[in-house]
Order: structure tokens, then sequence, then C-alpha cells
């Protein structure tokens, strides 16, 4: 099975019903993916497929065959932080952080796709991404403050 992870070619030898979560996690190491519902729930798992977020605990990988697969890990720049990523770091944002892999891959293609977005967009957008630590509101504030340009 081949597609692209963070701009690199790879190869699966996972079986095509395999989650793609758990192919990113245990066959290519890419562990900042997070496992929380497993029903497509909470976001924790989100990453971008061509540009759409998908909850990756619910998309099995022969669903990505031939695809561009972007994690968490792949948001950032020759150890660049993503903005989004960066502004979560200054204002000390995330609690636990278990939630923030999802988020920071949410907010990131709504920046992408919304430069613009204000506060009520940013909490729409994020809906979908559960935080048992209720950090939702700082959260919300560092997406906001990762609009400024880079
Ligand atoms: S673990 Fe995939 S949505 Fe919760
Ligand atoms: S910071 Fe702990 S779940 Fe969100």
């Amino acid at each position: 099975m081949d597609l692209t992870v963070n701009g690199s070619a790879v190869s699966l030898t996972s079986d095509g019903e395999t989650p793609l979560l758990t192919a990113l996690r245990d066959e290519l190491g890419l562990v900042g993916t997070r496992f929380g519902c497993g029903q497509g729930l909470c976001g924790a798992c989100f990453v971008d497929v061509d540009g759409t977020v998908l909850p990756s605990c619910q998309t099995p990988v022969w669903q990505v065959e031939g695809r561009a697969v972007t994690t968490v890990e792949g948001l950032s720049r020759d150890g660049v932080p993503h903005p989004v990523q960066q502004a979560i770091l200054d204002r000390q944002a995330a609690q636990c952080g278990f939630c923030v892999s999802g988020i920071v891959v949410r907010a990131a293609a709504l920046l992408r796709d919304e430069p613009d977005a204000d506060a009520d967009r940013v909490a729409e957008a994020l809906e979908r991404n559960l935080c048992r630590c209720g950090a939702q509101r700082r959260i919300i504030e560092a997406v906001l403050a990762a609009r400024e340009p880079v």
C-alpha cells in the first residue's frame, strides 16, 4: 500500500482494513497521533488526508492508498513548529496535552483554508475535538493568536 506521509513516500504492509491510526503508530512509529475513543468521536486521532481532516481511527488504510497524509509530526518545517503549535506552547494552552495533536491538525487545516477565521469559526471547527481538561478556551485563544503572519 503506497502513500505519502508527511511528504515522504511510504509503503505500508498492514492489512487494508487496518485503521490508519494503527498503521501510523505501530508501523511508522508516528505516535503523535493519539488513540482516544476509537469511534470517530473525540478528534484525538485527526490527520489531514489530501486537505480533509479525518479521524484516522475510522479510516482503513485502503482508503488512503495513493493519497497524502499529514500528521501532527508533519506540520513543523525544518524543526520550526507550526504557528498553531508555537502559539499553544507560548501560551501553555494545553494541560495534559492528549487532545492537542488532533486539535493542531484541525486548526492548521482551518487556518490554511480560512486564514482570517474568527473566534466563532475556530470554536465551530474544533467542536469535534474533545478536551477532558477543559483547556478549549485557552486553545482557541492560541489558535486565534496563530493567525498572525509568520
Ligand atoms: S480516537 Fe479517533 S476520533 Fe477518537
Ligand atoms: S489538554 Fe488534556 S485533554 Fe485536552
